[in-house]
C-alpha cells in the first residue's frame, strides 16, 4: 500500500542532512524571502545551531513528507527568544515550494505557538518583504483567532510584525 502523509515534529540533531537537502529544494525566491540573501548551503556550525536546539530559548519544528518509504523535507519553523526580552521570539519559517499553499505553514506556526506559550513566550515578531503576500496571508490567518497583529513599514521595503499568541 502506498504511504503519503505529513508529519510535524520537533527538529532533531539527526535532521542536519534533511535541512541541507531542504535548502537545495527551495526556489531562489523562497531562499531570499527566508534568509534575505542568496544562501546556497549551511556550514557545519550553522547546521549545529539550526538542529541542536533546547526547545526553550530556541524552538524549532519540521514538516516531513513521508512518501513510499522516503522522508522528504517539507518545511521548518523556528522561534528564537530575544536575549533582552524573553517574552518575545523571532520567527523564521520556510515551506519547500512544492508544498506551499497546502496549510503546512499554518500548522507549523500553530505548533510552535503552542510550545512557545508553554515556555513563557507571549509574542512572535519578525520582518518580511512588503512583496511577500504569502507571509501576509499566513499572519492574517494566524491572528484571526488571536489578538490583532501589529504591523509597521520599516521604510526599507520591509514590514516588521508582532503577533500576540493569545487573545
Ligand atoms: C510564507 C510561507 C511560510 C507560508 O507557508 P504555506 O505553507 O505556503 O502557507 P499555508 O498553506 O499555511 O497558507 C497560508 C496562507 O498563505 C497563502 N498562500 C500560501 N501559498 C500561496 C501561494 N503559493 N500563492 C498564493 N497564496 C499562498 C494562502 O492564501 C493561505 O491562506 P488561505 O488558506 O486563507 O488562502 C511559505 O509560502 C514560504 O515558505 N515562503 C517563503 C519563505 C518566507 O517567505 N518566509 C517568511 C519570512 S521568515
Amino acid at each position: 500500500m502506498s504511504e503519503d502523509y505529513f508529519e510535524i515534529r520537533p527538529i532533531l540533531p539527526a535532521d542536519k542532512i534533511q535541512i541541507q537537502v531542504g535548502l537545495k529544494m527551495l526556489s531562489p525566491e523562497s531562499i531570499r524571502q527566508r534568509f534575505f540573501t542568496n544562501k546556497k548551503e549551511f556550514s557545519e556550525k550553522e547546521l549545529q545551531f539550526l538542529t541542536e536546539v533546547d526547545q526553550i530559548h530556541h524552538l524549532a519544528y519540521v514538516a516531513v513528507h513521508h512518501k513510499d518509504g522516503q522522508q522528504l523535507p517539507a518545511g521548518v519553523i523556528r522561534a528564537i527568544k530575544k536575549s533582552d526580552m524573553e517574552t518575545h521570539a523571532e520567527i523564521g519559517i520556510v515551506i519547500v515550494d512544492c508544498y506551499q499553499g497546502m496549510g503546512l505553514g499554518k500548522k507549523l506556526l500553530d505548533e510552535v505557538a503552542a510550545r512557545a506559550v508553554a515556555v513563557g513566550i507571549t509574542h512572535f515578531y519578525g520582518d518580511y518583504h512588503t512583496s511577500n503576500l504569502k507571509m501576509t496571508r499566513l499572519l492574517d490567518k494566524f491572528s484571526k483567532t488571536r489578538s490583532p497583529l501589529l504591523l509597521k513599514h520599516t521604510g526599507d521595503g520591509f514590514i516588521y510584525f508582532e503577533a500576540p499568541l493569545k487573545n
